[in-house]
């Protein structure tokens, strides 16, 4: 009896895999094109989003951090997956982006989508009380986290010729006093604020900006974070979903928020933390 189903539902299958290879696929059959910015090593959040949209038919070039060691874990991670343009890219020096923007204008002509996932900030800004934090610490995080989607978006908005899409990654404490998350919160604060700023200012060619706030999920920007695996033990115990984030979650929805599926979305956070950001306080037992 099962047997009958079958080619039913491999041609379901089949129809599925076309319709997301059609996501990343122009009306002229060419592949969609598209820069990913701040894979380091398989945990990145971007490695999750650069496999699928590879998988999906996306002709992607990967940005790093320009530094031997980074380039060394990438390049293998990336040629083994089938992705060989990789740019390298210090998104704290103009020079450095407008030379990608270059390579990018020489190589494609034009691009259909950037995804933004870079954030840095002092090691000891997020394992000291917030108010103790520096004027440098403050700066270098501010410049790194956030300006940097204005810069990258300066250089990238004029090869989106047909529209385009910008995403970035953010995290509740951009909203919401986070233990440990400090300056980092004030820097996601700063760069949800500049997706909606960016938004309203490249509408009208047809470039959406969105940013994606994912649950925490342990990578190695995160384990910068003090006391990041209990961070991850309350996320787990308390959110609605009653599980952690996944690589996978944020791919899905990276996927959604970068392709044509989402055309109508922009200037918005969306949320992919098991529910995190709906709770509010937790009620304790009265002693
Ligand atoms: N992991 C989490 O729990 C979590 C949750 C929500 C949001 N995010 C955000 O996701 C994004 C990606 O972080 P991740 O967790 O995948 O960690 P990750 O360490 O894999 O990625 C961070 C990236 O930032 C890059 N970077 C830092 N400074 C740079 C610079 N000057 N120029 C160019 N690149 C630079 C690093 O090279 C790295 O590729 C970050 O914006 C982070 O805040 C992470």
């Amino acid at each position: 009896m099962v047997y009958l189903f079958l080619p039913l539902v491999n041609s379901c299958v089949e129809w599925y895999k076309r319709f997301m290879k059609e996501l990343f696929t122009k009306p002229d059959g060419t592949p969609k094109r598209g820069l990913i910015m701040g894979v380091t090593n398989k945990r990145s959040l971007a490695w999750g989003i650069t496999k699928l949209l590879h998988e999906q038919g996306a002709e992607l070039a990967l940005s790093y951090f320009p530094n031997e060691a980074v380039e060394k874990r990438i390049r293998p991670l990336a040629e083994d997956a089938g992705i060989n343009n990789l740019i390298p890219c210090d998104v704290g020096d103009d020079d450095s982006i407008a030379a990608m923007a270059n390579t990018l204008k020489e190589q494609w002509g034009n691009i259909d989508f950037v995804l933004h996932a870079i954030a840095f900030a002092d090691h000891d800004a997020l394992h000291k009380p917030f108010v103790e934090t520096s004027r440098e610490q403050f700066l270098s995080s501010l410049d790194i986290s956030a300006y940097s989607l204005v810069a990258t978006t300066q250089a990238l908005a004029p090869l989106m010729v047909n529209g385009g899409s910008i995403l970035t990654l953010t995290y509740l404490g951009a909203t919401q006093v986070v233990p440990n998350y400090n300056v980092m919160g004030v820097a996601k604060a700063a760069l949800e604020a500049s997706v909606r700023y960016l938004a309203a200012d490249l509408g009208t060619q047809n470039i959406r900006v969105n940013a994606l706030s994912a649950g925490p999920v342990k990578t190695l920007a995160a384990s910068g974070i003090g006391d990041f695996s209990s961070m991850l033990n309350y996320h787990k115990q308390t959110v609605p979903l009653k599980r952690l984030t996944s690589q996978d979650d944020v791919a899905g929805a990276g996927a959604y928020l970068l392709s044509d599926l989402s055309q109508g979305v922009s200037g918005t956070v969306h949320f992919v933390d098991g529910g995190a950001h709906v709770l509010g306080p937790t009620p304790v037992a009265a002693e």
